[in-house]
């Protein structure tokens, strides 16, 4: 899967095996990423062990198909990526959680995270996947990033993660019913 975002950004789909041949690039950037404020799941800092780590623990969901992997690059540089887990329980074929969103620092700012939550949208699509999910945490810029492209909020719950010094963060549950075609906000 190809999606063209403008002549100079490109964002695909990522198979198990071109994971392993980006795994230098998408550690480092997710490195930078955690260890510049925005955690992920992870706590800051980020040992380089460990951001490589979570990456290859991603080939076997890529192998068996209930995750979607998506990278932004520019000139062949990865400046960014998105994730869709697709729920595997027999009660919920037609539901996604995105996950894992990142914009190069350098790179924010200039549309690219708009088209990864788009292209995720489309593969959602493709993959019979309408009912997208997310959790962020609560009041800073992503949720109303996402916000502007058509989720809505659930709630919030208070104290759902933790940092490094144990101070806890509230997170706000979002969500977003797709149009089958590609006529969402998203
Ligand atoms: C959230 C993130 C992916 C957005 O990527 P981006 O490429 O900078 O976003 P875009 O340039 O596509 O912006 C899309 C819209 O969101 C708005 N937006 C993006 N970042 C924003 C910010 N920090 N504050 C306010 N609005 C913001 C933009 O103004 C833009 O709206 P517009 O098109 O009406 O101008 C990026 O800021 C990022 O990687 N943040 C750190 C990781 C993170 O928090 N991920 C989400 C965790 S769930």
């Amino acid at each position: 899967m190809r999606f063209t975002r403008s002549e100079s950004t490109v964002i695909r789909s990522v198979s198990a095996l071109e994971l392993v041949a980006l795994l230098p690039e998408l550690t480092e950037l997710f490195r930078e990423t955690v260890n510049s404020g925005s955690p992920l799941g992870f706590l800051a800092p980020i040992t380089h062990a460990a951001a490589r780590d979570y990456w290859i623990s991603l080939i076997r969901e890529l192998e068996a198909g209930s995750r979607i992997l998506l990278v932004a690059s520019g000139d062949n540089i990865v400046v960014g990526s998105g994730q869709l887990e697709l729920s595997q329980r027999p009660n919920s074929p037609h539901r996604a959680e995105l996950q894992k969103l990142f914009v190069d620092r350098a790179s924010r700012g200039q549309g690219i995270g708009r088209s990864l939550v788009r292209a995720l949208h489309d593969a959602a699509r493709e993959n019979g996947r309408t009912l997208i999910r997310l959790s962020t945490r609560h009041g800073e810029p992503a949720e109303a990033f996402y916000k502007s492209l058509g989720y809505k909020e659930v709630g919030v719950i208070p104290g759902w993660t933790i940092d490094r010094t144990g101070e806890r963060y509230d997170h706000v549950e979002l969500y977003q019913e797709l149009a089958r075609d590609t006529g969402d906000q998203g």
